[in-house]
């Protein structure tokens, strides 16, 4: 098994996992770590034994958005070549299940990584956010097209627009989690889900999931094209840099609207 810096992988039975390990930065995805991530989970996708795979980042925390000291002094063009989101299309071509077990945050980049799995197991302590509002940005990775899809247009923008995360009861109540169990239970309880589907007929669980997969994603693409480009763009305003500094300051944002 493949040996990483910022991820730790594992087989517990058929089932893989993956787990986020950067815990000091709540699992921020720079870049290396998410090269890790979908370079672990090819892996296991492509592992015989392997029937179903958890994505976590343990009992504490899941993931706070991409890396906001690697981007803050970024432009377009940096956001361009570098393009770390594109590297998730990748993730979307994965043929097992993938199950996100969330617990604590999963916010911006975060969210965006639970929502690409095909099941969400949320930990009582769970909590969803698209953020990125309030450093200056919007999200980049698929946030408001699959929040949108998953929990409605009026909801999803209450949760963009003014940054709102939603506990894991709110998830579950609105169809983004499928399930809550208590915090401690969180890896477990992802397994057990995992090994429940490792026994199902493999080829039926493929298609199945790719078929729901296109129900899902089915004219995304494009909404999905242009979110990347306009994440992308505001990193020209001076309020991106301004939020995103702020942040790392530890002080409020003043925002100019250029
Ligand atoms: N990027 C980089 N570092 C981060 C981070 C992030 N997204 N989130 C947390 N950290 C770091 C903090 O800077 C801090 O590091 P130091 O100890 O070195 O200072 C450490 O993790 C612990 O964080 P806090 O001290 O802030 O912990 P807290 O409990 O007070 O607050 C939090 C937790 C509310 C999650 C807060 O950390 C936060 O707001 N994080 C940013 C969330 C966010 O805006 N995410 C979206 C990022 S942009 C994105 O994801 C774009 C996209 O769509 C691809």
């Amino acid at each position: 098994m493949a040996e990483y810096e910022y991820v730790l992988s594992s087989i517990d039975g058929a089932v893989g996992i993956v787990t986020l390990n950067r815990p000091k930065q709540l699992n921020a995805l720079a870049g290396p770590m998410m090269r890790e991530l979908v370079d672990a989970l090819e892996g296991l996708d492509a592992n015989q034994d392997v029937r179903a795979i958890v994505i976590t980042g343990g009992p504490t925390v899941f993931a706070a958005g991409a890396d906001i000291k690697d981007m803050s002094d970024a432009t377009p063009v940096d956001m361009l070549l570098r393009n770390n989101i594109g590297l998730w299309d990748r993730l979307k071509k994965v043929s097992k299940p993938l199950i996100a077990a969330v617990a604590g945050y999963a916010l911006g980049g975060g969210c965006e990584l639970a929502m690409l799995c095909d099941i969400i197991v949320a930990a009582e302590n769970a909590r969803f956010g698209q953020p990125e509002i309030n450093i200056g940005l919007m999200p980049g990775a698929g946030g408001t097209q699959r929040l949108t899809r998953s929990i409605g247009k009026f909801l999803a923008a209450d949760m963009i627009l003014t940054g709102r995360m939603l506990s894991a009861e709110e998830a579950l109540q609105h169809g983004l989690a499928a399930r809550v169990v208590p915090h401690e239970l969180i890896v477990d309880e992802a397994v057990r889900l995992g090994k429940q589907l490792a026994k199902q007929p493999p080829v039926a669980l493929r298609l199945a999931k790719e078929a729901i997969t296109r129900a899902f994603e089915g004219r995304v693409d494009d909404g999905i094209e242009f979110e990347r480009k306009t994440f992308y763009l505001l990193f020209a305003t001076q309020d991106a840099h301004e939020g995103m500094q702020a942040f790392i300051e530890r002080r409020q944002p003043t925002y100019q609207g250029r």
